[in-house]
């Protein structure tokens, strides 16, 4: 079974914590990173029980979290500080919110200056990178368009806006994806759409909610390219979040001749669910550029190792945001498809992977730089690769999808 999607796993804790009253979270995702977010939302005075299916959550209301005397630790999870840096720049209490070595490279001046630009006061290491010490203020609506595509961003800014003074409005030029709109229209926030504006007013207070997360089609995927790999496969994914704006992936599949169908195709939460039926074929390959890439960013990893098994390779270009995610996914996604034998030349803004026509990969030591979505990546490359590979620190996949490799194991044996 898939875990519970991650994107949206975040946002319904965090959510559910600004509500007052207990809200119960089914499929929750197990993910560390999710984990990391309720950690926080403990120190921050939230009260948070597991049962063996759901999270419960009982928050105390739009105001009602408390001063954490201890620094709020993030882990690896970029969605985790970046989304609670917004609820925390509105709080009437000082905050310090730090993550691991990865986590304290990534750029947090995308969220440190719209926040501040609503009265927040926040110190960063040099360079704009955590950790962040937020001095909570009373905050003011703003209007901001993001100057990158991002829904983290996005989500800090609608989170803030939560506690803002009258209206908050952010403009996407690429659209993203919209977990954090279609879960606060879920907790009873009204969120205002205008095209590519989003606008929410402050001080509305949330209503808690029985929720069921749908299973993460970002970790479905490696499973996707694993059937696509191996022949004679044929796969089926059940209950996966199916939202369109993280579907690219399957659009992108299909138009490369990929026989894919979704079934029993559903509403829950405000989300669509439904099943995804995927059979082995041969997989055309082509390129990825321009506002496909802001939707496919999590996918790329896969589909760059996908490259060498595709009819004519595959060419990723205009995705420099993959240099700044868990790792460098270009460069290190580089060095391994080299290590393996494909034939990859690097650029500032992608890469291009040759197709079949370059050799078959043969098994390498995969150096995955702690980095969860390149473990599994390889992982699944390696399955078609000449000879056994080894993936060093292989458990960085707990980070999204703990128990990976036994599920990788159950469906291949199949
Ligand atoms: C996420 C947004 C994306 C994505 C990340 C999860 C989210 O990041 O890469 O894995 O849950 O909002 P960016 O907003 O930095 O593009």
């Amino acid at each position: 079974m898939l875990p519970g999607d991650k994107s949206i796993s975040h946002r319904y804790a965090l959510l559910a914590a600004l509500a007052r009253g207990t809200s119960r979270i089914e499929h929750f995702s197990a993910a560390a990173d999710c984990q990391s977010t309720l950690d926080c939302l403990r120190k921050l005075g939230v009260k948070i029980e597991r049962t063996a299916s759901a999270v419960r959550i009982t928050g105390a209301g739009l105001n009602g979290l408390q001063h954490s005397r201890r620094k709020l630790d993030a882990g690896n999870s970029g969605t985790t500080m970046r989304l609670l840096a917004g609820i925390l720049a509105g709080q009437p209490f000082d905050s310090t919110l730090t993550g691991d070595r990865s986590l304290q490279r990534r750029p947090m001046r995308r969220v440190i200056e719209p926040l501040t630009q609503m009265g927040a006061e926040i110190h960063a290491g040099h360079e704009g990178v955590a950790p962040l010490k937020i001095h909570g203020r009373k905050l003011a609506g703003i209007d901001y368009t993001l100057p990158v595509p991002s829904a983290q961003v996005k989500s800090a800014i609608l989170m803030a806006g939560l506690f803002a003074e009258g209206v908050t409005e952010v403009t996407e030029i690429v659209p993203t994806r919209d977990h954090t709109e279609l879960a606060l229209e879920e907790f009873g926030v009204h969120v205002g759409r205008f095209e590519r504006t989003l606008r929410v007013t402050g001080g509305v207070e949330l209503r808690p909610r029985d929720l069921t997360v749908p299973g993460d089609l970002s970790s479905g995927v490696f499973f996707l390219a694993a059937a696509l790999i191996l022949p004679e496969s044929s796969l089926v994914l059940h209950d996966v979040g199916l939202n369109p704006t993280r579907t690219a992936v399957l659009d992108l599949l299909a138009g490369w001749g990929v026989p894919i169908s979704l079934l029993s195709v559903r509403e829950a939460g405000g989300e669509l669910v439904g099943d995804v039926a995927v059979r082995h074929a041969p997989v055309e390959g082509g390129e990825i550029a321009g506002d496909e890439v802001a939707q496919l960013i999590d996918e790329l990893p896969m589909l760059a190792a996908l490259g060498p098994f595709t009819e004519k390779g595959i060419e990723i270009r205009d995705a420099k945001e993959l240099r700044v995610k868990e790792s460098d996914r270009i460069a290190v996604v580089a060095e391994n498809l080299r290590r393996m034998g494909a034939n990859v030349e690097e650029r500032p803004d992608g890469l291009r992977v040759g197709g079949r026509s370059a050799g078959r990969l043969h098994g390498a030591e995969i150096e995955t730089h702690g980095d969860h979505r390149i473990a599994m990546a390889f992982a699944v490359a390696a399955l078609g690769a000449e000879g056994p590979s080894t993936i060093r620190h292989a458990e960085c996949t707990d980070v999204s999808f703990p128990g990976f490799f036994e599920s990788l194991d159950k469906v291949v044996e199949r």
